[in-house]
């Protein structure tokens, strides 16, 4: 069954149709060309069954569209069993009965067409409207999951069809530097004029910053591998006494996915091979915790969340002694992400040079706040001031304490979800997720 755009369509639901269509296309590009093996793959903690994925995103369409909206009786009798993420312990994933790939493929079509049918011929609520933008940014974080899955697995990469225009420009005279910002009364978090959000961003609220010093760019693989061999491993006094239980289960004595080969150089696996350390890419792929153990090497630290958002979204006043109240969605403004500003979407198929996109730098000079990697910040996920539960009460309410928070996206991250203010989180042990992190001065 192929999905196509029915004629009958208000303006707002052609634009819901082609993100829908869009969402879907980018889940099954990540899901292709695994065999059924891969497509269940082995126990691990830490990510799902990619057959498991694959019903999860159509499942939660039927549940917070069809079942929310239409009350329609299951499609299926198997779907609850299975693709409830929050009552299905990830344990228990593996022993599931999964249907085929071809049955899954079916359920999941089955599911989008009447979503897509419904909003035929009429103009979808406001209420509508937000369930079905939810729907559209869950499959959207899925899609990037699928793809660290991979990463995970030594899967190959998907192949993404998306063709960069233009060779990223590089600005090889960027040599790393902290940028001065100043202190002031900032308003952390989203403001009602965004298109959808979720109730961990909500509301912008004043917090106090001292004055801070943050890197224009993440830390590197050089300066990650000067860490390395410099014994940050085994550096007891680095590490936190959470980390280093961390660093002592896990035997870690360098980044998750490197290796090092005979004549002492460094490899890391990308996928499904290995390639040369590239010095001047991001550190990706380790955890909080060695994070944090670098920034106690090199006498830094991890930026807070509102020192990382004021950075990314703030604009100097003229005499530079504060920042202006406006905010910017993006570093460098307003206007959607584009390839030379933010690397997103896949487009590149894999991180970029800390040096590259000057386009997208902020207002304070900081580069790549969005896209590339993600980053690791200090902070604990924690609701805002106020905070009010949404209807998906189980997205955000449930790791509140128990996880950090990373900001800005990564290469894999659709731009429809990411911006300024987005909050992303994981425990603090996660090292398969495209992550790395930036730093501030003492
Ligand atoms: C916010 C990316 C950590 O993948 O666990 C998807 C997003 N929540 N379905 C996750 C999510 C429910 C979530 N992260
Ligand atoms: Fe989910």
């Amino acid at each position: 069954m192929k999905i196509a755009m029915p004629d009958q369509l208000t303006k707002e639901a052609q634009e819901i149709v082609t993100q829908l269509l869009d969402a879907r296309k980018r889940e099954l590009e990540v899901l292709s060309g695994l065999s059924r093996e891969q497509m269940l793959g082995s126990r691990n903690r830490t990510i799902e069954p990619p057959i498991w994925e694959m019903g999860h995103v159509g499942w939660f369409q039927e549940r917070w569209i069809l079942r929310n909206f239409d009350k329609t009786p299951p499609l299926n009798n198997v779907a609850d069993g299975l693709y409830d993420s929050f009552n299905i312990p990830n344990a228990e994933r593996w022993d599931l009965a999964f249907p085929s790939w071809q049955q899954t493929h079916d359920y999941i079509t089955e599911v989008l067409h009447c979503l897509v049918g419904r909003l035929t011929g009429r103009e979808p609520s406001e209420e509508e409207i937000y369930f079905y933008r939810l729907v559209i940014n869950h499959e959207d974080m899925h899609s990037e999951t699928m793809v660290h899955i991979r990463q995970t697995m030594g899967y190959p990469q998907p192949g993404i069809a998306v063709a960069r225009p233009l060779l990223p420009d590089i600005e090889t005279d960027f040599d790393p530097h902290d940028v001065a910002i100043p202190g002031g009364t900032f308003m952390l978090g989203a403001t009602p004029d965004l298109p959808f959000m979720l109730d961990n961003e909500k509301w912008a609220h004043p917090v106090e910053v001292t004055p801070f010093r943050i890197a224009a760019m993440p830390v590197t693989n050089a300066e990650f591998r000067a860490f390395v061999e410099a014994g940050g491993y085994h550096a007891r006094e680095l590490w936190s006494d959470e980390g280093w239980d961390w660093r002592q289960q896990a035997g870690a004595g360098k980044p998750v996915y490197w290796r090092r080969e005979a004549d002492g150089s460094w490899c890391t696996r990308w996928f499904d091979s290995y390639r040369p350390l590239e010095a001047s890419l991001p550190i990706m792929h380790i955890n909080w915790y060695e994070a944090n153990a670098y920034c106690a090497w090199a006498d830094r630290r991890l930026p807070t969340e509102a020192e990382w958002e004021i950075a990314a979204s703030a604009e100097p006043t003229p005499d530079g002694r504060s920042f202006t109240t406006t905010k910017r969605r993006y570093p460098w403004g307003n206007d959607l992400p584009d390839w030379e500003k933010a690397n997103l979407d896949s487009a590149a198929t894999g991180p970029l040079d800390v040096r590259a996109l000057p386009a997208g730098d902020s207002a304070f000079g900081c580069r790549q706040m969005i896209g590339n990697v993600w980053e690791w910040t200090a902070d604990t996920f924690d609701a805002y001031p106020g905070f009010e539960i949404d209807p998906y009460d189980t997205y955000s309410a449930p790791s509140f304490g128990q996880q950090k928070v990373l900001r800005g996206g990564c290469w894999v991250t659709r731009s429809r979800v990411i911006r300024n203010t987005w909050r992303n989180f994981y425990t603090p042990d996660r090292n398969n997720i495209f992550a790395g992190f930036r730093t501030c001065a003492l």
